[in-house]
């Protein structure tokens, strides 16, 4: 069986925040490599969602064309993500003619079945920027409450959600003109009601979701699903294929989860086998598809997107899983990416290097409830279970060798009782963490990692072969040793949330991280042979002090 994974993709505008990195594509990736080290052959999508409104306004307030705009903010997503070592075998674009063509054609099967309506719409057009306005870029006052900045979507003063004709004194949100005018125009919708029945019944059918998605998708249905508008009077997307219609283009929530596919294919395209993308997205073919994403995406995932595609074709691939993401906070409030509040990934990969993150963000990933990202919490995981826990073992063993015995790993002694009892609490140990990230189970398998962890150093605390080198050299050498093996199966167990660090120790034994095989094959403490030589290291992770908390609090806030 082969395993497809897509990660939400991130919009075009703007550099993300750890919440976002952790909900979706951090998680995405420590699954593929960790499907990978199993031997299994996995293909790991991703790329920027690039249509859209608000993509249009950050371009001209960036005074670009929209297209150069986004040809430059992907790279520097792309090169953020390559740095924090997300390892997409494609980072595509939606806005690539394979998306453009794909989605033409998905809507074009939806057409022909039956599942597009057509409906007027009224909507306000801006004389003084020259474009239809989204229904929150519209601002009056609130009928209800008198509130002056209320949005055409929903006053933020009584909460009420409102119609953009509601407000009084409507004005543009982006310039303050009042010079609007209320144009009827035509706009297709997705009959979602006519396909409720058949995507309900898929839903019913899905048995490895976890229960945020099921709930999510069961709460919508139970509602009854709306029909929903997929054009936009924009410029800037894919062009509706109707004539009469051509100046619409898609909604971007319609050609973005199309983008999967559509990203798939450029990268098979750009590997000369322009029909591999194929086998990948047909029900039916031996692929294990899994979606991951944060859990306002939810309802797309679950019932809009399956149902585009179950409407369009019966032969399109759906998703077997749908991993879905509560948020990260930034000490108890929100990472805001337009009020800047909390951590962009680029800052964060200026200050630390990204295993670091990668190990925080993984062990607090906010799974069945929202967590909170502070300095003191992340400096606590990177001093005690990075630099304190798996680092100090490390050093500690290639030193104490170093020192005593040469750069060598020893020969001697016999494994007897204690190695046996260690075998078997590793094996434990390891059987549960990849039972756990075989099921996308995270808090659990890092729990166990860090468990896993420490019984190095409790295994060297007790056999002492400082000591045994006095007493009983036999002895020393095969704690030493049986340690050096520790060092191999943690780095093998570890390899997928730390990559970086895991593969200098790795390395440092003569290993090759590329072909690591699954922690299962370093159970035996025996695959680090006497006589292999090693590499010294220096610390791999440095502690974070409290002066260094303090003024990195002082520079992102400590929410007060
Ligand atoms: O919420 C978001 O960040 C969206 N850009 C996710 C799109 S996922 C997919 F459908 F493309
Ligand atoms: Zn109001």
């Amino acid at each position: 069986m082969r395993t497809l994974v897509t990660s939400a993709l991130p919009y075009i505008n703007g550099i993300k925040h750890l919440g976002n990195l952790v909900g979706s594509l951090l998680p995405s990736d420590v699954y593929v490599r960790f499907l990978r080290q199993q031997g299994e052959e996995v293909l790991f999508i991703c790329g920027t969602d690039e249509h859209g409104a608000p993509a249009e306004l950050a371009a001209e307030a960036a005074g670009e064309p929209v297209e150069a705009y986004c040809a430059r903010m992907y790279q520097v997503q792309a090169d953020i993500y390559r740095r924090f070592g997300i390892s997409c075998d494609h980072f595509g674009r939606s806005s690539s003619p394979q998306n453009h063509e794909l989605t033409q054609q998905i809507f074009s099967q939806l057409d022909a079945n039956g599942y597009i309506t057509r409906r007027t719409l009224k909507q306000y057009f801006s004389h003084a920027e020259s474009r239809y306005l989204a229904d929150r870029y519209i601002m009056g006052t609130c009928p209800h409450c008198g509130y002056e900045k209320a949005r055409g979507d929903q006053c933020e003063n009584c909460t009420r959600l409102l119609d953009p004709e509601d407000l009084i004194e409507p004005r543009s949100a982006l310039s303050g003109s009042t010079e609007l005018e209320l144009k009827e125009s035509e706009h297709l919708f997705l009959d979602l009601p006519k396909l409720q029945p058949i995507v309900a019944e898929w839903v019913e059918k899905q048995t490895q979701w976890p229960d945020i998605s099921k709930q999510i998708a069961k709460k919508w249905i139970n509602e009854g699903l709306h029909e929903r508008c997929i054009t936009r009077n924009l410029k800037w997307g894919v062009p509706v294929p109707l004539e009469g219609l051509d100046e619409l283009v898609f909604y971007v929530w319609f050609d973005a989860p199309i983008g999967y596919i559509g990203m798939t294919r450029e990268l098979f395209d750009a590997r000369g086998e322009p029909d591999g993308w194929k086998s990948w997205w047909t029900a039916g073919e031996d692929v294990h598809y899994v979606e991951v994403m944060g859990k306002d995406n939810l309802p797309f995932h679950t019932l809009m997107f399956p149902a585009m595609l179950i409407g369009a074709d019966a032969s399109w691939k759906l998703a077997d899983q749908i991993k879905g993401f509560n948020w990260l906070d930034y000490y108890g409030g929100k990472f805001s990416t337009s009020l800047g509040h909390g951590v962009f990934t680029d800052a964060a990969l200026e200050l630390y290097p990204a295993d670091y993150w990668r190990y925080y963000l993984m062990a607090n990933v906010p799974e069945s409830s929202d967590s909170t990202f502070t300095w003191p919490l992340f400096a606590n995981a990177v001093n005690k279970d990075l630099a304190g826990t798996l680092g100090n073992f490390v050093n500690r063993i290639f030193q104490l060798c170093e020192r005593k015995l040469g750069r060598e790993v020893p020969s001697g002694g016999t494994p007897g009782e204690a190695e046996a009892a260690l075998i078997a609490q590793c094996t434990e140990a390891v059987e549960s963490y990849e039972a756990d990230m075989r099921k996308l189970e995270y808090r659990s398998a890092m729990r166990t990692l860090r468990a896993l962890w420490t019984y190095g150093n409790r295994y060297v605390d007790e056999r002492a072969p400082w000591k045994l080198l006095k007493t009983d050299p036999e002895q020393a050498a095969l704690v030493i040793r049986t340690a050096f093996n520790l060092v191999a199966l943690f780095a093998a167990a570890s390899l997928p949330i730390i990559p970086d660090s895991a593969s200098k120790f790795l390395r440092a034994l003569g290993l090759d991280p590329e072909s690591v095989g699954s922690a299962k094959d370093y159970l035996g403490l025996d695959v680090v042979k006497a006589g292999t030589a090693f590499e010294l290291l220096p610390p791999t992770f440095a502690q974070i002090s409290d002066e260094d908390v303090a003024a990195l609090e002082e520079r992102f806030g400590n929410g007060s």
